[in-house]
């Protein structure tokens, strides 16, 4: 019998048992099947044809929180969670975030290599001349309270731009997917700092297209009266950030914007989903939770038995941990070398103090070291955010920005893969055998 279902096999795939193959006995039939291994990877729907005794619909894998799943193949991004290492499109993260602007690593990101200087240029100028935003924008921005979570408006805000242009349905014709990526890049800036405005009251600051890209956002966001002094130093410190937050491979709200976009929406609508998934506290709202976290400890003194209340199980020590990083996140250190920078221009946030001895005691209690659970990008980040003068609230709106050539290279990546289909996992039923209906009078 088990050699009879190994021949079988065999010639579904055409050879001979290889050295990349995995050999699985199912112990329920005794029978024998041989799956190829593609770069370290079975292929779950070859365990389809693994039947049980009672001729059943075959086996399926079960990973609910894809612990273990590569949902798709990508060039975008590597990281080695074990190492410490993260590279974009193979260039490790520290010489990106030393030596690109922000439009060049979105550049990179999306086309694959970096820009030639006239590259660039044209770059540059295409993301420049869509800065504007519909003043009805505006006008739907309005609408929100003034107390309405910045996050909550940027999800509803760009989800909005799909009624505006609804050209972007064609998701199939690259030049226009290249347009909408141009118009997404250059107005997300815009919208995040009307979100700003909105949220103190004060009046919107219009695009200034002879500023950067990064100039130009702080310039709306900070602006009063016609005037802003730009500060080059805090200004390269968001630059760097917003750099080591623009890809991070299949991550939570990535993993949205490719799910979501299997479907053909239009990238605004895909783009909303990964904000929504951004929103969260176990991902990009982490930033906002670490500061609330901080404020709660209130002082240096505190801090162990704060810690003492997380190894007890009531709370997470927020901006520590990572799904993939099972040592220091790389882009941790980087933002702490940008926090001393920062705080050398604007004076040492008082928050610091207790964020390093949490940070020190952490890293010395077997409690995290046994988890491996070290600071992640969110730990040091909402830190520097507020020596920047940006709210709580408003962190994740950052890493949004941030984000978003990320977002929209993978969703680029999705679209183009001849293997994409719409994403649609199987279940495990685990409800109620067949039952025949109640009506109301009968019920109980
Ligand atoms: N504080 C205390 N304990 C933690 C923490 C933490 N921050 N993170 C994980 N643990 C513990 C868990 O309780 C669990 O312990 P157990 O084995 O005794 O049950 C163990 O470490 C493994 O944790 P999981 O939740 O299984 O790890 P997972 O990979 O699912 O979660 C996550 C990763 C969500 C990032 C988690 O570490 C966490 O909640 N961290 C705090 C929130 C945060 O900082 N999120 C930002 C992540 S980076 C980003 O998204 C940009």
């Amino acid at each position: 019998m088990a050699n009879e279902s190994r021949t079988i096999v065999e010639q579904q795939k055409g050879g001979s048992v290889g050295e990349d193959s995995l050999t699985i006995v199912d112990n329920r039939t005794g029978r024998e099947y041989v799956l190829p291994i593609v770069d370290g990877t079975i292929r779950a729907t070859d365990l389809r044809q693994i039947a049980g005794p009672d001729g059943d619909h075959g086996l399926m894998s079960y990973d609910p929180a894809y612990l273990n799943t590569a949902s798709c193949r990508s060039a975008i991004t590597y990281i080695d969670g074990d190492a410490g290492i993260l590279r974009y499109r193979g260039y490790p993260i520290e010489q990106v975030a030393e030596q690109a602007s922000f439009l060049e690593t979105a550049y990179l990101l999306l086309e694959g290599e970096l820009p030639t200087a006239a590259e660039l240029r044209r770059w540059q100028d295409d993301v420049r001349t869509h800065t504007y935003v519909h003043t009805n924008v505006q006008k739907f921005l309005e609408g929100f309270r003034y107390d309405a979570h910045p996050m909550g408006m940027l999800l509803g805000a760009v989800g909005a731009l799909s009624t505006f242009y609804p050209d972007a349905k064609t998701v199939t014709d690259p030049a226009n997917r290249y347009l909408q990526r141009v118009r997404l890049i250059a107005k997300l800036p815009t919208i995040a700092a009307y979100i700003f405005r909105h949220s103190r009251g004060l009046p919107y600051v219009l695009p200034r297209n002879d500023l950067s890209y990064i100039g130009n956002f702080v310039n709306m966001t900070f602006e009063i009266g016609g005037r802003h002094e730009p500060n080059p130093v805090l200004q390269r410190a968001l630059e760097i950030l917003l750099i080591l937050h623009a890809d991070h491979e299949q991550n939570c709200s990535t993993s949205a914007v490719r799910g979501v976009g299997s479907s053909h929406v239009d990238l605004y609508s895909a783009v909303s989903a990964g904000i929504a998934a951004l929103y969260g506290p176990l991902h990009g709202g982490a930033n906002e939770a670490v500061l609330r976290m901080l404020d709660r400890i209130g002082d240096k003194e505190n801090v162990p038995a704060f810690i003492e209340e997380v190894k007890a199980g009531k709370g997470r020590l927020m901006g520590f941990g990572h799904r993939v990083y099972k040592s220091y996140d790389p882009r941790a250190k980087l933002i702490k070398q940008v926090a001393d920078q920062v705080f050398a221009e604007t004076g040492l946030n008082p928050k610091l103090e207790i964020a390093l001895e949490l940070e020190r005691i952490a890293l010395e209690d077997d409690y995290f070291v046994s988890r491996k659970l070290y600071p992640n990008v969110d730990f040091y980040s909402g830190l520097i955010y507020q020596a920047m003068g940006y709210p709580t609230d408003y962190f994740t709106v950052l890493f949004a920005v941030g984000r978003l050539p990320g977002w929209i290279a993978q969703w680029e990546e999705m679209l183009t893969d001849p293997e994409t289909k719409i994403a649609r996992p199987r279940q495990v039923y685990t409800g109620p055998d067949r039952r025949d209906f109640v009506p109301l009078d009968r019920r109980g």
